[in-house]
C-alpha cells in the first residue's frame, strides 16, 4: 500500500484508507502553510531591497515641515523641531546665523563642529543650516553593503535665508578656507564587539557613499554637507549563512513546487487515461485487468469484438 502525498485516490483505495486520508488532509494543509510561509519569506527578503525609504521625499518632508514649524526664528538661536510621531527617533534642529559671524566664529551645532574660516557658495548675508539625526531610522535609509552602521546617520544642509523669515528655499554649499568640519561620534558609536575597526561613511545625495578611516576619538571630517556615519566591516559568517539559509530556503520552495505540478501532471495523465477507457468501454470493448507491482492497469482481452474495419474483406 502506497502512502499518497496530497491526494485523493480511487474509491477502493479510499474506502481502506479512511483513516489515513484524514491523517493526510491534516497533513496537506499544515505542508501548503509551509509553503506559504516559506515562499512569502522569500519574497518579502527581496522586496526589502527595494523598500519605501526614499531619502529624497524625507529630506523634503523634513525642509518644509521645519520651514513651517519655525515660523519668525531668531538669528543664532538653535531650534528643535518636533517631528510628528510616525517619526519618532528622529531629530531635527534649525538655525539662522549671519555669514559674517559664522565666517569669523564658527558654530557648534549638535554632533557638527563648524570651524571659522566657512563661507557659502554662492554667498548669502544670511544663512540657516538644517541638522537631521536620523537615530534609529538609519539603517532603513542608508546602508553600505558588506558594513554594519554603528552609529546613527546625521547629516546637515544649508539654505540660502537672506530674504526669507523662515529657512529659505535655495540650498547653498559651503567653501571652507580653514580647518574642515568635524563631526564628533564618540557618544553616539556602539561597536557591539571588539577589534572591531570603524571607519566613517559620507553618503552622497545620489545614494553613493565614501568611506575613509577614522581616527581613535570618532571623528569624523569634510569640506562639504552630506550625511555622515561609522561603519564596521560585516562579519563575513554571517552574510554567508544568510545565503545559504535564503538559498537553501527557495530551492526547497522550487522542488516542493516542481513536485507537486508533477503531481497534477501525473494524476491529470491518470484521469484522462482513466476516461479514455471508460469510453472504449462504452464502445463495447471488454477489458480485463491485471496486476503489475501492485498498481491495477487494464488489458484488452484476447477474445475481444473485432471492429467492423477490419472484417472488410469481401470474399
Ligand atoms: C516656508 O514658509 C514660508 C512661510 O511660512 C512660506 O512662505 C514658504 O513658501 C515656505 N517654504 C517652503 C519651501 O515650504
Ligand atoms: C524608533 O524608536 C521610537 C521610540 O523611541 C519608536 O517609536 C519608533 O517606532 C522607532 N522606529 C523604528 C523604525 O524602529
Ligand atoms: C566648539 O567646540 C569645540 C570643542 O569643544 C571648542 O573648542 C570650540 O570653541 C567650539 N566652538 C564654538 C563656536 O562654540
Ligand atoms: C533675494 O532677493 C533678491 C532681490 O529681491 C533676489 O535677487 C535674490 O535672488 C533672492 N534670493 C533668494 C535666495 O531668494
Ligand atoms: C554645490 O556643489 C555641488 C557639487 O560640489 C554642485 O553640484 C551644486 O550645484 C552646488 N550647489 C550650489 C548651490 O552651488
Amino acid at each position: 500500500m502506497a502512502i499518497r502525498f496530497c491526494n485523493s485516490g480511487t474509491d477502493q483505495h479510499k474506502r481502506q484508507e479512511n483513516a489515513l486520508l484524514v491523517k493526510s488532509m491534516g497533513f496537506c494543509k499544515s505542508w501548503y502553510y509551509i509553503i506559504w510561509v516559506m515562499f512569502s519569506l522569500s519574497l518579502s527578503s527581496f522586496a526589502r531591497g527595494s523598500n519605501d525609504y526614499d531619502l529624497d521625499s524625507l529630506n523634503a518632508f523634513i525642509h518644509d515641515h521645519a520651514n513651517k514649524s519655525l515660523g519668525n526664528p531668531r538669528t543664532g538661536i538653535l531650534y528643535n523641531i518636533s517631528l510628528p510621531a510616525n517619526f519618532s527617533g528622529m531629530e531635527v534642529s534649525a538655525i539662522r546665523l549671519r555669514s559674517g559671524q559664522f565666517w569669523a566664529k564658527g558654530k557648534n551645532i549638535s554632533l557638527f563642529q563648524f570651524p571659522p574660516k566657512i563661507r557659502p557658495k554662492p554667498y548669502a548675508k544670511r544663512i540657516a543650516i538644517l541638522c537631521q539625526n536620523l537615530g534609529n531610522w538609519s539603517s532603513y535609509y542608508h546602508d553600505v553593503p558588506g558594513y554594519r552602521l554603528v552609529a546613527p546617520v546625521v547629516g546637515f544642509v544649508a539654505y540660502d535665508s537672506s530674504n526669507s523669515s523662515t529657512l529659505g528655499n535655495l540650498k547653498v554649499n559651503f567653501s571652507v578656507k580653514g580647518n574642515p568640519i568635524s563631526v564628533h561620534f564618540s557618544h553616539h558609536i556602539v561597536l557591539g564587539g571588539k577589534d572591531l575597526t570603524p571607519k566613517c561613511v559620507k553618503f552622497g545625495a545620489d545614494g553613493s557613499f565614501t568611506l575613509k578611516d577614522m581616527n581613535k576619538s570618532y571623528v569624523c571630517v569634510s569640506r562639504s554637507a552630506g550625511h555622515f556615519s561609522v561603519v564596521v566591516p560585516k562579519k563575513h559568517d554571517q552574510s554567508i549563512l544568510k545565503f545559504w539559509v535564503l538559498g537553501f530556503g527557495l530551492g526547497f520552495v522550487v522542488l516542493v513546487l516542481g513536485g507537486l505540478v508533477l503531481a497534477a501532471i501525473f494524476r491529470l495523465l491518470r484521469r484522462r487515461k482513466i476516461v479514455k477507457m471508460e469510453q472504449q468501454t462504452e464502445r463495447g470493448v471488454a477489458f480485463d485487468t491485471f496486476w503489475i507491482g501492485g498498481s491495477k492497469l487494464p488489458s484488452a482481452s484476447m477474445i475481444r469484438t473485432q471492429p467492423a474495419l477490419e472484417n472488410e474483406y469481401v470474399p
